[in-house]
């Protein structure tokens, strides 16, 4: 077995595929955990310091540009509809969404909240672009959860009983993926949920699935994001962001929509923010110390860089995939 191990280790070392990050922009000051991509020319990304940044030509040229009237907030979630349409998440006091129509020229407020505690953490929508889903951390063990059904022109707080969360279990902001949402026929939804923190566990519209299995305890521990392909596989990383080549309990799998999970044979190497499906099996997953790659469902990883990024995404209509990072870095994937 081991040398089986060592004998594969060698082959994807020595394939010739080898996958390489090529650097796009970087030095704007704002750190970015919002990315949203379109289409392989088409993304959007978006961070601190009021910036969003967008593309219509593949990164050849990124445009950056500062929010009016936000320069002091941190746009933590971006969701892009096409290269004039987005909507932007900024986490606290007050929460707010923003929504532009003209490729950032303008921005409409669409939602606000100043309740003590509020702090959004992530977006999504399914994949007809009309139904979306906010989450935020919970006030009194209980999460907010927020649904729009006009491509996010208005939001409704759903104040249906959920599951509590326990004492210090929260959901991380770090690259938006930790709710995903998937619409079904007749405007049915469905939404799934991960949570980190002190415990971490798989919510199925707001219900408790499974607990995961990973590095807990702590407010820096837990599950980031989560990717899923067909209702079937979902993968799930984290870590501890504290210590962040730490490979304990960094990465989950399921193959039975997260009734059941189990550790990959070679783990990512070290916390990870986020994690992306590539195509039906392959998967990339990066986060500060470095960015891996699985081409069989996330049962092996190979890093391929060690550069620090807290967003990877895919081209919703596209192949191309792109990554975010730290001091305004973005890069795309070769
Ligand atoms: C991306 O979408 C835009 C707008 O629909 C379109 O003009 C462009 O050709 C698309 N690019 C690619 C590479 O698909
Ligand atoms: C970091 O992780 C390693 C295991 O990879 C562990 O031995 C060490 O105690 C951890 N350090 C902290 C500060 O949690
Ligand atoms: C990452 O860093 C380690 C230690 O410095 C080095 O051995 C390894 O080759 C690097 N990997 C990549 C993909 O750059």
């Amino acid at each position: 077995m081991r040398n089986y191990i060592i004998l594969l280790a060698l082959f994807i070392y020595l394939n010739p595929k080898a996958q390489t990050i090529q650097t796009l922009d970087s030095g704007t000051k704002a750190s970015i955990r919002g990315l949203s991509v379109v289409n392989d020319s088409i993304f959007w990304a978006s961070g601190s310091n009021g910036k969003v940044a967008r593309s219509t030509n593949g990164g050849k040229t990124i445009q950056w540009l500062t929010v009016p009237g936000y320069e002091k907030r941190d746009f933590r979630d971006v969701e892009a509809f096409d290269a004039s349409t987005a909507i932007i998440m900024a986490i606290a006091e007050p929460a707010v969404i923003l929504k532009t129509k003209d490729a950032g020229k303008t921005w409409k407020k669409v939602f606000e909240d100043s309740t003590k505690g509020m702090f959004l953490d992530a977006m999504d929508f399914g994949s007809n672009g009309v139904v979306g889903i906010v989450v935020g951390d919970p006030i009194n063990n209980k999460a907010f959860i927020a649904f729009t059904v006009d491509r996010g022109e208005t939001w409704n707080q759903d104040t249906r009983a959920y599951d509590t969360l326990v004492a210090g279990e929260a959901f991380f902001a770090s690259s938006g993926t930790n709710v995903e949402m998937i619409s079904g026929p007749h405007q049915r939804t469905i939404y799934l949920q991960v949570t980190g923190g002190k415990q971490s566990r798989f919510f199925k519209n707001g219900k408790v699935v499974s607990s995961l299995n990973l590095a807990s305890g702590k407010e820096s521990t837990g599950a980031n994001s989560f990717a899923m392909y067909k209702r079937k596989n979902v993968v799930v990383v984290g870590g501890d962001f504290t210590n962040d080549t730490s490979a304990v309990g960094n990465c989950l799998l399921s193959s039975d929509f997260g009734k059941t999970w189990k550790q990959p044979t070679i783990q990512p190497h070290g916390y990870r923010s986020c994690v992306a499906f590539i195509t039906n099996k392959k998967l990339i997953t990066c986060g500060t110390s470095g960015v891996d790659i699985s081409e069989d469902w996330g049962y092996n990883w190979r890093l391929i860089s060690n550069q620090s990024f807290h967003v990877c995404q895919k081209a919703k209509w596209g192949t191309a995939v792109y990554l975010a990072g730290a001091n305004g870095r973005i890069a795309k994937l070769r």
